[in-house]
C-alpha cells in the first residue's frame, strides 16, 4: 500500500497559508494545519475536510512559546503522520520607523519569521530527507531580495529566511528533499495588510494579488524544485529592473516605497 503523504503547513487558518493548504488539499495531499487556536482554524479545517476527500487535522497553538515547534513535532509522530511537504508560512511584519515600534514585537517578529520556521526544518529534515521525494517551502516576500526602509526588522526576517533556503537547497541537493523560498510582492490578507497598500499609492496596488492567485504558482514552483519563487509577471519584472540600478538608486527608490505608508510626519525628506 501507498505510505499516505502529508502537507504541514503553519499559519494555516487563513490568508497566504489557507490558499497553500487548500492548494495541497486540491493536489490530494492530506492537511496538518498548525495556527493559533481561533475558530477560524477550525472553520477552515471543517471546509477543507468537507469540500475534498482528504484527512484534515488541526493542531491550534500560538508558535511563538519556546516549546511549541517541538510539539507540532510531537504531535506529527505520536499520529504516525509522515511530513512529505513542510510549509514554513506563518510570519508577520509591522511598518514603521525602526524606533517607533515595541522591541517586544521586534522579538515575537523574530521568533516566528526565524527562530520557528528554523526549529520546524530542523526538526523534520531528518524524516523529510528519508523519503524519496519531499519539500519544503518558506515564506520570504520580495522584502527578502529589496531590503524596505520603514520595515526594517521584517526586512531582515525574510533576508535571512532567503540566504537560509538558498543554502539549505544546496546542502540537501543530493537527497529527494528539494528546498524553496517563496517571495510574493503585496497580497491582500489581513487588515493590516490593506492599511499598507491603501497608503501605498498605485505601485502596490498594481501588484497586489490574491492568495488564491499566489498558491497554485507556490506549489507548481515547489513541486518543480524551484529554488526561488516569485509570483506575478510585474513583480519579476520589478524585481529585475531594480537589480540592474545601482544600490544608492535602488535605495532611494525603496526609501520612497517604504515611506509611502508612514505619516507625512515620520517620512524622511529628500
Ligand atoms: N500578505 C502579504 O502581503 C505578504 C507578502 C509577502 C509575504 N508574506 C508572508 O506570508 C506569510 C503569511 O502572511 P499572511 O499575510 O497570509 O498572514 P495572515 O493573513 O496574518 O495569516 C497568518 C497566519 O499565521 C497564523 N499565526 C500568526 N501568528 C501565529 C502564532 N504566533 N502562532 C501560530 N500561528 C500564527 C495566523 O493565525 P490566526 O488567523 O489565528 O491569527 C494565520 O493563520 C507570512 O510569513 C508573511 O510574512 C505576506
Amino acid at each position: 500500500m501507498q505510505e499516505k503523504k502529508y502537507a504541514l503547513i503553519t499559519g494555516s487558518s487563513q490568508g497566504i497559508g489557507r490558499a497553500l493548504a487548500e492548494e495541497c488539499a486540491r493536489r490530494g495531499l492530506h492537511v496538518l494545519m498548525v495556527a493559533l487556536d481561533t475558530p477560524e482554524l477550525e472553520a477552515t479545517r471543517t471546509y477543507l475536510a468537507s469540500t475534498y476527500p482528504i484527512e484534515v487535522h488541526a493542531l491550534g497553538l500560538d508558535l511563538t512559546q519556546a516549546t511549541a515547534p517541538q510539539q507540532v513535532f510531537d504531535w506529527t509522530q505520536e499520529n504516525k503522520w509522515t511530513v512529505n511537504v513542510l510549509i514554513n508560512n506563518a510570519g508577520f511584519g509591522r511598518g514603521d520607523r525602526f524606533e517607533c515600534i515595541d522591541l517586544r514585537v521586534y522579538q515575537a517578529m523574530m521568533r516566528l519569521n526565524n527562530q520557528v520556521m528554523i526549529e520546524l526544518a530542523y526538526l523534520f529534515l531528518p524524516q523529510l530527507k528519508s523519503q524519496s521525494k519531499s519539500y519544503l517551502l518558506n515564506l520570504g516576500s520580495m522584502e527578502s531580495i529589496l531590503p524596505m526602509p520603514n520595515k526594517a526588522i521584517y526586512t531582515a526576517t525574510k533576508h535571512f529566511m532567503y540566504a537560509f533556503s538558498l543554502s539549505l537547497h544546496e546542502e540537501v541537493a543530493n537527497t529527494g528533499l528539494s528546498v524553496s523560498i517563496l517571495c510574493p510582492g503585496p497580497v491582500l490578507t489581513n487588515e493590516d495588510g490593506l492599511k499598507r497598500i491603501k497608503g501605498g499609492g498605485w505601485g502596490a496596488k498594481m501588484i497586489l494579488m490574491l492568495p488564491d492567485q499566489v498558491a497554485p504558482i507556490a506549489i507548481k514552483g515547489l513541486f518543480s524544485g524551484k529554488r526561488v519563487i516569485v509570483p506575478g509577471f510585474m513583480n519579476k519584472v520589478l524585481l529585475g529592473i531594480n537589480s540592474l540600478l545601482p544600490l544608492p538608486l535602488q535605495m532611494r527608490l525603496l526609501r520612497k516605497i517604504g515611506q509611502a505608508a508612514l505619516p507625512p510626519e515620520r517620512r524622511v525628506k529628500g
